[in-house]
């Protein structure tokens, strides 16, 4: 992202009560200018724990970018089985565009740094990261929420072996958990628990522990397996 948007940007913040003043790449992360630049390591790239107030933390993340790249790019795409066409800022988020734009709700923006899988999509058959990848470049794909693989049972098994196995956590993080999963699961075969966790290792849950959902996801995937094909496939 630093390397996509180099323009130059002069900022003035107090940071730790001492007043900083920088000039910053247009895309450079908060964490990483306190990292790189004022040698503050205790925030953890792992994880957004860069205290602001709320207000401060949402003028200085995604918005502002989506506020100065606000040259409008006409894009066209499928989402959750419906075709969209619409007219979005350059520097415009996927998952910001979904929420705030077509009132999907799901996918959340919490680290906004790629780490935390509380905006995993499905495009064009992959899950990725909706906070970083941009509206913009969404241009053409197939795009699916927790919303429409919902709305199509395509995740029911899951979602039913989630509420049975208690692995159903916060709406924060279990959207992008079911997403994520729904690519292992969409994989075929029966993961082993180590892979389950790699897969998830992307999903961040920041309250709670991780065994009753790989217990969920195990349960699926042997059911499926056993099963034989169907179609839980969306594509
Ligand atoms: S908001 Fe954390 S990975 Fe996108
Ligand atoms: S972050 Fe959702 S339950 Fe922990």
């Amino acid at each position: 992202m630093t390397e996509m948007f180099r323009d130059k940007i002069d900022i003035s913040l107090t940071v730790n009560g001492e007043p900083v003043e920088a000039r910053v790449p247009a895309g450079q992360h908060l964490v990483d200018f306190l990292r790189g630049e004022l040698g503050l390591t205790g925030a953890m790239q792992a994880a957004n724990t860069v205290s602001l107030t709320p207000r401060r933390r949402q003028d200085r993340g995604r918005k502002r970018m989506t506020e100065m790249f606000r040259d409008k790019i006409d894009i066209s795409l499928t989402v959750n089985g419906e075709p969209v066409e619409a007219r979005v800022p350059a520097g415009q988020h996927l998952v910001d565009f979904l929420r705030g734009e077509l009132g999907l709700t799901g996918a959340h923006a919490s680290c906004e740094h790629g780490v935390c899988g509380a905006c995993t999509l499905k495009v064009d058959g992959k899950a990725v990261r909706g906070c970083l990848m941009l509206a913009a470049q969404a241009d053409g794909a197939d795009v699916w929420t927790v919303e429409g693989l919902s709305d199509l049972g395509a995740i029911k098994d899951l979602q039913d072996v989630f509420v049975e196995r208690n692995a159903l956590q916060c709406g924060f993080c279990t959207p992008g958990m079911l997403v994520a999963i729904n690519e292992l699961l969409e994989a075929g075969g029966t993961p082993s628990r180590d892979q389950i966790r790699e897969h998830l290792s992307g999903n961040y849950c920041r309250c709670t522990g991780y065994e009753a959902i790989v217990d969920a996801v195990e349960t699926v995937a042997r059911v499926r397996a056993q099963k034989g094909p169907h179609d839980h496939s969306i594509r």
